[in-house]
């Protein structure tokens, strides 16, 4: 476990004994102050002589009230047609490179490739490194620990695979970024952000790099890497513009398991996702955020009580509900790497609660045919509705294992809020119903304490780094499990699993809550959902380029069509989804886009911001693709 800084508010604790001695009354409202690191800003005065390198950008009028403009108007474009890449003219000189670090601190770092060590085309090359890394190359933290990696490498380009051959002299940096910044202060973003705008370089923001199509690096980045911010606050008595009870400030590097721990100690709940290692601040509340919690609370985004920010132009701002409204919108569920550097979060926390899980599996045999298995499945998704609405969760795998068999896994169902005799009388009628199909299974039910525990307990860790396999997704309104269309949607899913395709679903739904501000960017697909079915497609280690364009293609076009075909108007999620998504803004962001796009016009006029399938991202390219492959190894320049 990653460590981290459990900070108390000194301030919070006065008040507390000082009110305990009835000696004042706290005063009605009073929102936490920024962490440490926060303080640290760039002003403007310091920037004097290196105005060029580090100057601010325009200043930026947020939108009252948070009603923005509906209609999507593009800006004649400002600046270069591309951003500046190594091996031009225009890319900082070494001594530029030199001053920026300088200023940093030494904040800066020059990448070098996570698997260097295997390659003797670089310094770094040690053949025992080498091997610490390839056997850790499927365990996230490996790569949240480095400065430049990204967890699907198809989409950095496979340029520094990990390898066991001795002979291997051709690691390069592919879509990694060029340089990071390992940020330790608000300045350091700022500095940065005003560095990479003035002198036209791309910019990435990296937390964790676990986003499925590499939306956090990029070749010729300068970029942001914000784990080392890992401050955690517990504010007990959260009181802030009309908003009282438990509270969480979390920084922006802060990953899952740590929020989850610090929720334990301090017996209470927050809302996280299903992965250790996924970060809270970052990617994921920018893109929604699901979770066990979902179905009793809502999404991750839906938590957010103020964010702290530095805008595209390098200025410091909270975004809360009074100030940038406009942005407190967007920045819940409208996309990472947007509309600036999220440096802290604040989130609601819940009573602790107790939680079941249940794990099972079938599959095909003797006596279940696939016929019977898939009814097995149908069966399930019958009771999706009734699951959600009591607050359950379910985390599933189906797959092929064999021609014409056919797996299926818990991992697990998840009863949050639920006694073991509560949870058990929900799904015995679906337990019932699966016997009746004739499908023996013997199911394992845990009751936990609290959500650490249950998490602790049940889920199984995240394997990732592998370049053989991609993956899209889906979100199904409930209608797509209720008898009308329950057939029909099982007969597309089925397709998908007799092709190959890997199901990893979620019955889910994103549950109204009246104690949190649910009017947010969040994709309204997830609003209607009670099912998020990611697919995977997989091809041979040893695959070209022209098989994994062919598995790509019959993942988009002919499983993942029949799946939206068979949901008309629904939506993916964005943070899981196809780096290939056909229309993507509705996909993704539906009927908020115009919006969105309207936000990010105004917000970053000079398109500093950018990350495959982002809002606005259609304005760019990655040059030098090949079909079905976009990785984000290449030159990015305005689309003509
Ligand atoms: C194994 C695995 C399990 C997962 N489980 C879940 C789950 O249970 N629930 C769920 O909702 N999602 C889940 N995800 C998806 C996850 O939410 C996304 O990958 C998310 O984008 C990760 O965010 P990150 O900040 O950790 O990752 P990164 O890849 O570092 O960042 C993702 C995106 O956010 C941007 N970004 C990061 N930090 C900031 C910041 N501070 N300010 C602005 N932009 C920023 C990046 O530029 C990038 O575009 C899972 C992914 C994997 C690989
Ligand atoms: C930045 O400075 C630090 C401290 O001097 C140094 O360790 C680091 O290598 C420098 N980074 C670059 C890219 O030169
Ligand atoms: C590196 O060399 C190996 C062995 O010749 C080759 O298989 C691989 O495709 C090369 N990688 C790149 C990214 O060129
Ligand atoms: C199949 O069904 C028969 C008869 O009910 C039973 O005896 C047998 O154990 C079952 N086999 C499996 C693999 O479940
Ligand atoms: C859990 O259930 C209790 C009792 O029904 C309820 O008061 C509480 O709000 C629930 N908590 C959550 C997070 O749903
Ligand atoms: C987490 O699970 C492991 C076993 O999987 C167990 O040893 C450990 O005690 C658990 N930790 C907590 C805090 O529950
Ligand atoms: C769905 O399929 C089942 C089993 O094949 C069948 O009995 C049922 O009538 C079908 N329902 C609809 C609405 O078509």
């Amino acid at each position: 476990m990653a460590a981290f800084t459990l900070r108390t508010t000194a301030l919070a604790a006065l008040l507390a004994v000082l009110a305990d001695a009835g000696a004042i009354s706290p005063p009605p409202s009073s929102c936490p102050p920024r962490f440490t690191y926060e303080t640290a800003q760039l002003a403007d005065a310091a920037i004097g002589p290196n105005a060029a390198l580090f100057s601010f950008g325009a200043n930026i009028t947020p939108t009252p009230s948070g009603a923005a403009g509906s209609s999507i108007s593009k800006p004649p474009p400002q600046g270069p047609s591309c951003k500046f890449f190594p091996g031009d003219a225009q890319w900082p000189s070494s001594t530029t490179w030199a001053k920026l670090n300088t200023t940093l601190g030494g904040a800066l770092i020059k990448t070098v490739p996570l698997a260097a060590p295997c390659y003797a085309n670089w310094p770094q090359h040690d053949p025992a490194a080498c091997q610490a890394i390839r056997d850790r190359w499927s365990d996230p933290h490996l790569h949240v620990e480095d400065p430049t990696s990204a967890m699907f490498p198809i989409y950095q380009g496979r340029t520094c695979m990990p390898t066991d051959d001795p002979a291997a002299n051709n690691c390069t940096l592919g879509g990694y970024a060029s340089y990071s910044v390992a940020a330790t202060k608000v300045s350091h973003i700022q500095l940065a952000l005003n560095f990479a705008r003035n002198a036209n370089l791309r910019l990435a923001v990296r937390n964790t790099g676990h986003d499925f199509g590499d939306k956090s690096i990029g070749a010729g980045a300068l970029s942001v890497w914000t784990h080392k911010l890992k401050d955690i606050q517990y504010l007990p008595e959260y009181n802030c513009k009309g908003h009282k009870g438990p509270a969480f400030k979390l920084a922006a590097g802060v990953v899952t398991e740590e929020v989850y721990a610090a929720a334990e100690k301090n017996g209470v709940t927050v809302v996280g996702g299903e992965c250790r290692t996924v970060g809270i601040a970052g990617g994921y509340i920018a893109g929604g955020g699901h979770s066990p919690m979902a179905a009793l609370v809502g999404m991750g985004a839906d938590q957010v009580l103020s964010l702290e920010v530095v805008l595209p132009n390098g200025r410091f701002v909270t975004v809360d509900e009074d100030s940038y409204p406009d942005l407190y919108w967007a920045l819940r569920g409208g996309g990472g790497s947007t509309y600036g550097v999220v440096t802290s979060v604040t989130v609601k926390a819940y009573p602790k609660i107790p939680v079941t899980t249940m794990t099972f599996y079938f599959m095909t045999g003797p006596n279940v045919t696939a016929d019977t298995f898939f009814a097995g499945l149908g069966v399930y998704m019958s009771y999706f509705d009734a699951f959600t609405a009591a607050g359950a969760y379910g985390y599933f795998l189906t797959t092929s294992i064999g021609p014409g068999q056919y797996f299926f896994q818990f991992m697990p169902m998840w009863g949050g809020n639920m006694t073991e005799p509560q949870f058990t009388t929900l799904v015995n009628p679906f337990l019932n119903d699966l016997a009746n199909l004739g499908i023996a299974v013997d199911p394992v039910i845990t009751e936990y304490g609290s959500l650490y525990q249950a998490f602790n307990g049940s889920f199984p860790p995240e394997v990732v780094g592998a370049a053989d396999s991609h993956a899209a997704s889906r979100l199904f309104p409930r209608e797509n499990f209720q008898p009308a269309k329950l057939n029909a949607t099982l007969a597309a899913v089925r397709h998908a699993v007799e092709g190959g395709g890997i199901l990893v679903g979620y019955n889910i739904r994103a549950a109204p809550n009246p104690a949190v501000n649910q009017d947010n960017a969040v994709n309204p697909a997830w609003r209607k959902a009670t099912g998020f079915f990611i697919l995977a497609a997989s091809w041979p280690a040893t695959a070209t380029d022209a098989q994994i364009q062919q598995v790509s293609e019959t993942l988009t076009n002919d499983w993942m069509a029949r799946w939206r075909d068979v949901s008309p108007g629904a939506g993916s999620y964005m943070s899981e989804g196809d780096i290939n998504e056909p229309d993507f803004q509705q996909s993704f962001y539906g009927s908020h886009y115009p919006r969105l796009y309207a936000l990010k016009q105004q917000y970053d006029p000079t398109g500093l911001f950018y990350a495959a399938t982002a809002v606005g991202s259609e304005d760019w390219e990655v040059m030098g693709q090949l079909p079905w492959i976009p990785t984000q190894n290449g030159r990015l320049c305005r689309k003509a």
